[in-house]
C-alpha cells in the first residue's frame, strides 16, 4: 500500500456526466490488481478519504471513473489539470480469475463498469475470451469505453442493445462469471449465478481495516470489512437484503 501525492494528468468523459480522471501515482499504478480500490483524499476538501475502484493502471497512472453525486466527487469532477490529490492504495482484495473457465462474462451496471477494463485485461492474458456486459439507463449513459472480444449492451429504455438490465444480457455458458453494479442488480446476479465475484459498495471511513465502518454481512454469520476482506465476494456469501441499496452505484446507471 502506497500513499502519494498524486497530480491530475487527464480527464475525458466516457458517458453522459462520467467522467474518466488520470493521475500520476507510479506505485499505485504497478501494484494494483483488477477489483482494487484507492482512497482519495482532497486538500482542502471533505475530511475523509473518498474510495473509487482503479479503471486503468499504467504508464505511471492510475484511473478512477466517477459521476458527481456529493460534495466529494464533485470536487474531484472540478479539478484543474496538474491539481493534487493524495491516493492511498491499491487497497481491498482483487478477482480471481480461473484460467481454466475458457470465457468470463464482466457484467456492470452505470458506475459498477468501473473495476471492468482491469479486469478485462487480466483474463485476456490468461486467454480467456472476455464478454463485456453493460447496461445503464439510456444509450447516452452506457459507458463508451469497452473492452474484450464480444460486448452485450442492455439499456432501461431499449435505445441501446437489449431492454432491461445488463443481468438480461449475459450471453449463456459462461465459464465465470464477475459483476459490479448496484446492490439490488448484485443480489439478482447472486440468484442466478452464486459463484459469480461481486464487487460491492458499501458505506466507508478509514479504507484500511481500522475503524469497522464497512461491516459486510455474511451467510456464515459473521461481518466481514468491504475494504480489507472485500470489496471482492462470492455472491453467494453476502446477505444481500442487509446491504444498503441506495448507494451511488445504486443511483444506477
Ligand atoms: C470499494 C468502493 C469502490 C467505489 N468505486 C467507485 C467508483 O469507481 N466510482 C464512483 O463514482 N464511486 C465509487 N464508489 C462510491 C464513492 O466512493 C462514493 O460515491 C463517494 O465516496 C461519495 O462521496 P461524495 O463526497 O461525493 O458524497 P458525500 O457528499 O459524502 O455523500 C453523498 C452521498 O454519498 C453517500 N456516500 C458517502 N460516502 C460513501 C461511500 N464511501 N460509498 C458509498 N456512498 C457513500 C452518502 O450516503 C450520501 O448520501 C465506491 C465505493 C466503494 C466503497
Ligand atoms: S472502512 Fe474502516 S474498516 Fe473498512
Amino acid at each position: 500500500m502506497f500513499e502519494l501525492e498524486a497530480p491530475l494528468i487527464a480527464r475525458r468523459e466516457v458517458a453522459s456526466g462520467m467522467w474518466v480522471l488520470a493521475f500520476r501515482a507510479p506505485e499505485v499504478a504497478a501494484a494494483a490488481r483488477a477489483g482494487q480500490f484507492v482512497n482519495i483524499l482532497l486538500r482542502p476538501g471533505p475530511l475523509l478519504r473518498r474510495p473509487f475502484s482503479v479503471y486503468r493502471a499504467e504508464a505511471e497512472l492510475v484511473e478512477v471513473l466517477l459521476k458527481p453525486v456529493g460534495a466529494g466527487t464533485a470536487e474531484l469532477a472540478a479539478l484543474a489539470l496538474g491539481d493534487s490529490v493524495s491516493v492511498l492504495g491499491p487497497l481491498g482484495s482483487g478477482f480471481q480469475l480461473d484460467q481454466a473457465a475458457g470465457s468470463i462474462a464482466l457484467v456492470s451496471g452505470g458506475l459498477g463498469v468501473a473495476p471492468m477494463p482491469l479486469a478485462a485485461r487480466a483474463a485476456a492474458e490468461l486467454g480467456l475470451k472476455v464478454h463485456w456486459v453493460h447496461g445503464a439507463r439510456t444509450a447516452a449513459h452506457l459507458c463508451s469505453e469497452w473492452e474484450g472480444s464480444q460486448v452485450h449492451w442492455a439499456t432501461d429504455d431499449g435505445s441501446r442493445g437489449l431492454r432491461g438490465s445488463a443481468l438480461a444480457a449475459i450471453p449463456e455458458g459462461m465459464g465465470q462469471v464477475l459483476a459490479c453494479g448496484p446492490n439490488r442488480m448484485l443480489a439478482s446476479v447472486a440468484a442466478r449465478f452464486p459463484l459469480a465475484q461481486v464487487a460491492i459498495e458499501t458505506y466507508m471511513g478509514c479504507g484500511t481495516g481500522v475503524c469497522l465502518g464497512c461491516a459486510v454481512p455474511r451467510t456464515s454469520g459473521v461481518y466481514d470489512r468491504a475494504c480489507k476482506e472485500g470489496p471482492v465476494y462470492q455472491a453467494s456469501s453476502i446477505r444481500w437484503a442487509e446491504l444498503p441499496q441506495h448507494l451511488h452505484y445504486g443511483l444506477g446507471p
